[in-house]
C-alpha cells in the first residue's frame, strides 16, 4: 500500500470561508487505485511555517509515501507552496512539474502560471498540484501513472 497525504493550502478554506473541494477531488482520484491509502488530509493556511511543519509531520513522523499538497502554487503575494516545499525536498524531480505544465497548457495557457514541484524527501514523494478541482484532475492524470516508480515501487 501506498500511504498518502493530502495537504491543501488555502487561508480561506482553513478558516471555513468556503469548502474544500480540491482535496476531496485528490481523495476520489487516488481511491479510485486500490494501492493507494489516504491516512492524512488536512486543510491549513499559506504559511510557510505551518506547510514546512506539515509535510516534515507526515513524512518524518507519519511515514507517509506520498504527500499531494493543492494550491499555494500561483502568483499572489500569499502563494508559498513550492517555496515551503523546496525547503523540505532533498531531490527535485523537475520532469515531473515540467510535464504537469506541459499538459496543462494544452488546456489553459494559465497552466504555464504553476509554479508547482516535485520532490523526495528521503524516500517519499512530495508533488505540489494547483489550487482548483479542475487543475487538480488535469495535472492527477499525468503524474499519477508514474508514482509507483518514483517511489521505487515498480
Ligand atoms: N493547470 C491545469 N492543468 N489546469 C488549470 O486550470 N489553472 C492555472 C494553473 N495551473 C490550471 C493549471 C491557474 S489559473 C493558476 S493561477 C495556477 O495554476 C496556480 O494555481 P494556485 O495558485 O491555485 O496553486
Amino acid at each position: 500500500m501506498i500511504k498518502v497525504g493530502i495537504l491543501i493550502m488555502s487561508d480561506r478554506a482553513s478558516k471555513g470561508v468556503y469548502e474544500d473541494k480540491s482535496g476531496k477531488t485528490i481523495q476520489e482520484i487516488i481511491e479510485e487505485d486500490a494501492q493507494y491509502e489516504v491516512s492524512e488530509y488536512e486543510v491549513i493556511p499559506d504559511e510557510k511555517d505551518i506547510i514546512i511543519k506539515m509535510l516534515k509531520e507526515y513524512i518524518d513522523e507519519k511515514k507517509l509515501d506520498l504527500v499531494i499538497t493543492s494550491g499555494g502554487t500561483g502568483l499572489s503575494k500569499r502563494d508559498i507552496t513550492p517555496e515551503a516545499t523546496h525547503e523540505v525536498i532533498d531531490k527535485e524531480i523537475p520532469g515531473m512539474a515540467e510535464a504537469m505544465r506541459s499538459h496543462g497548457i494544452q488546456k489553459t495557457p494559465f497552466a504555464m502560471l504553476s509554479r508547482a514541484v516535485a520532490g523526495l524527501r528521503g524516500k517519499s514523494l512530495i508533488i505540489n498540484l494547483p489550487g482548483s478541482p479542475k487543475a487538480v484532475r488535469e495535472n492527477l492524470e499525468v503524474v499519477l501513472p508514474v508514482i509507483p516508480h518514483a517511489l521505487g515501487m515498480h
